[in-house]
């Protein structure tokens, strides 16, 4: 996809709002409740928009919703784009561009991950340090879109400090126990095998999931400041003896949704 391509995407929002967003919001799977606690001005459902991906993953509404928070503009993406539906990794983080087109220069990715750290339990929240893309496809492969952002993008400080400590701030006014650490992608959609899982781990990955540092990268790709936050769905099967299924993380989403929700709001205030 190139930059004409991008702007066809980007025309077809304006013609349907001129809300400027300051931040995005990701939300994902069984997290998508946070968009109803928004004072929200707008929805473009994906479908509407000009050359836009629709996501077909199970927990995935497929809309933009937009409006306030205290006052702050806020766009949600309410279901993203995974690579492990067939789309190409342009595809996946198309919205990522058209939200920081549309304003936004902060975005907060959420997902839902498998624990690797034996420290972790189903339902704690686990905020990015440092991610490991390596068994993702990197999207920024290709031409590079000079109007976005530089060739080679620096992945030094991919989680912004500043951010980041708004995140622990909150946790702690929340009573949260914040867990920290290194998420891996993988493409999915079948879970990892106990010789990856063990692969991951001896790699210093936390948690694993199939979503967010592709968008990560397309993020900071375009400078943007990010933060992101993992719910622990499950824990790997090596620990817990228990296999993984989509019902159980979609439950377990859904479980700490309040939480979460209160959260992800408390974290927006500051942002
Ligand atoms: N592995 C990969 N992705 C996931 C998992 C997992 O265990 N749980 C939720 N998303």
């Amino acid at each position: 996809m190139d930059y004409q391509a991008l702007e066809t995407c980007y025309k077809s929002i304006r013609q349907m709002t001129d809300f400027v967003p300051e931040i995005a919001i990701v939300l994902g799977s069984g997290l998508g409740d946070f968009a109803d606690t928004i004072e929200v001005l707008g929805e473009i459902s994906y479908k509407d928009i000009d050359n836009f991906p629709v996501s077909t993953a199970p927990g995935h509404a497929g809309k933009f919703v937009f409006g306030l928070l205290s006052g702050k503009k806020v766009i949600c993406m309410k279901g993203r784009i995974h690579f492990y539906e067939g789309y190409g990794a342009e595809e996946v983080i198309l919205p990522i561009r058209l939200i920081k087109m549309m304003g936004a220069k902060k975005v907060m990715l959420t997902n839902a991950a498998g624990g690797l750290n034996a420290e972790f339990r189903i339902g704690d929240f686990m905020m990015l340090t440092d991610h490991i893309s390596l068994f993702a496809y990197n999207p920024l492969i290709g031409k590079n879109i000079s109007e976005l952002g530089e060739r080679f993008t620096d992945m030094s400080v991919p989680y912004d400090k500043e951010l980041c400590d708004i995140v622990r701030a909150c946790a702690k006014r929340l009573a949260i126990p914040l867990k920290e650490g290194v998420y891996a992608q993988v493409t999915g959609p079948s879970y990892e095998s106990p010789a990856e899982t063990r692969l991951l781990r001896g790699l210093g990955a936390d948690a694993v999931g199939m979503s967010t540092v592709m968008e990560t990268i397309a993020a900071r790709h375009m400078g943007m400041q990010v933060c992101a936050i993992s719910c622990i769905t499950n824990i790997t099967y090596d620990i817990s003896g228990k296999q993984p299924n989509e019902q159980e993380v979609m439950d377990a989403g859904k479980k700490n949704s309040k939480l979460f929700t209160a959260f992800i709001t408390e974290i927006v205030k500051n942002m």
